[in-house]
């Protein structure tokens, strides 16, 4: 079972269709959308402010809600779970990066990169363990018991990177994760996100608005106004989806 998902695709997403609406006004954010990525693919989105970045990553995990279509990960239909059926799903499979960091200003880094291991039940122990094994590997070993405030924002960014894999997601989201960066600092987190990719065959699906940073990574799609325009390199390719028949 485990496999022919994997051959369908970790992230397959069809028809997905969003529109907010304010008031009378209503903005179609996503319109149609179909999108497979595979397992050890690492995906940037670009397109122009506005084009459905942010929409797109927020609907494709489950973060909002979708009007039309089926998004499934890791073989299951998002939007066929119960909303805590949902958010306990992405506890176990999903890690996010955004340009804000979201840390917890009175927690160390350790503390912050270990919470939601914690949140999912994994032992004390176990969580320090592998949340001082993860900023090391983020290069910040030495600064373990630092809070937020007394790193700068590339390593807060760091920080942030070691909490989402910590858990070991099968998929990684960003959103602008360089965009409160400097160009050094960006740099550093871009170069960490493509060899966590390449060397660890971890998923990512990252947005930004810069077409240098999305020149980067191996599979690049462009979007305009809710829709994919171009998507060059994919790494993976997928199998045609099997039909769903009755198992046994
Ligand atoms: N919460 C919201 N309510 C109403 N309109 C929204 C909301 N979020 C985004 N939009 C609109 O949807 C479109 C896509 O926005 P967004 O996904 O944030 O684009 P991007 O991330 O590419 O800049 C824009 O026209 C934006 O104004
Ligand atoms: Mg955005």
């Amino acid at each position: 079972m485990e496999d022919m998902n994997a051959d369908q695709g970790l992230l397959v997403a069809t028809g997905v269709r969003k529109t907010y609406r304010t008031g009378s006004v209503e903005v179609t954010a996503l319109l149609d959308l179909d999108l497979v990525v595979c397992h050890g693919e690492m995906v940037a989105v670009t397109g122009p402010s506005g084009s459905g970045k942010t929409t797109l990553l927020n609907c494709l995990s489950g973060l909002d809600d979708i009007d039309a279509g089926r998004v499934e990960v890791d073989g299951h239909d998002l939007f066929a779970m119960s909303d805590a059926a949902r958010t306990e799903h992405r506890a176990r499979t999903m890690g996010f990066v955004f340009q804000a960091f979201n840390l917890i200003p009175v927690f160390s880094a350790v503390e912050n990169v270990e919470l939601p291991l914690l949140l999912v039940g994994t032992r004390p122990r176990e969580a320090r363990r592998r949340a001082l094994e993860m900023l090391d590997r983020v290069g910040l070993g030495h600064r373990v018991e630092h809070r937020p405030s007394e790193m700068s924002g590339g390593e807060q960014q760091r920080v942030t990177i070691a909490r989402a894999l910590a858990g070991r997601p099968a998929i990684v989201w960003a959103d602008e994760p360089t965009g409160n960066l400097d160009s050094a600092m960006a740099d550093q987190v871009m170069d960490l996100l493509c060899e966590l990719n390449r060397d660890e065959g971890q998923t990512i699906v990252l947005v930004t608005h810069d077409s240098a940073i999305g020149a980067r990574v191996p599979r690049l799609i462009r979007m305009r106004d809710g829709r994919l325009v171009d998507d060059v390199g994919q790494t993976v390719r997928a199998r045609a989806p099997i039909p769903d028949v009755p198992m046994g």
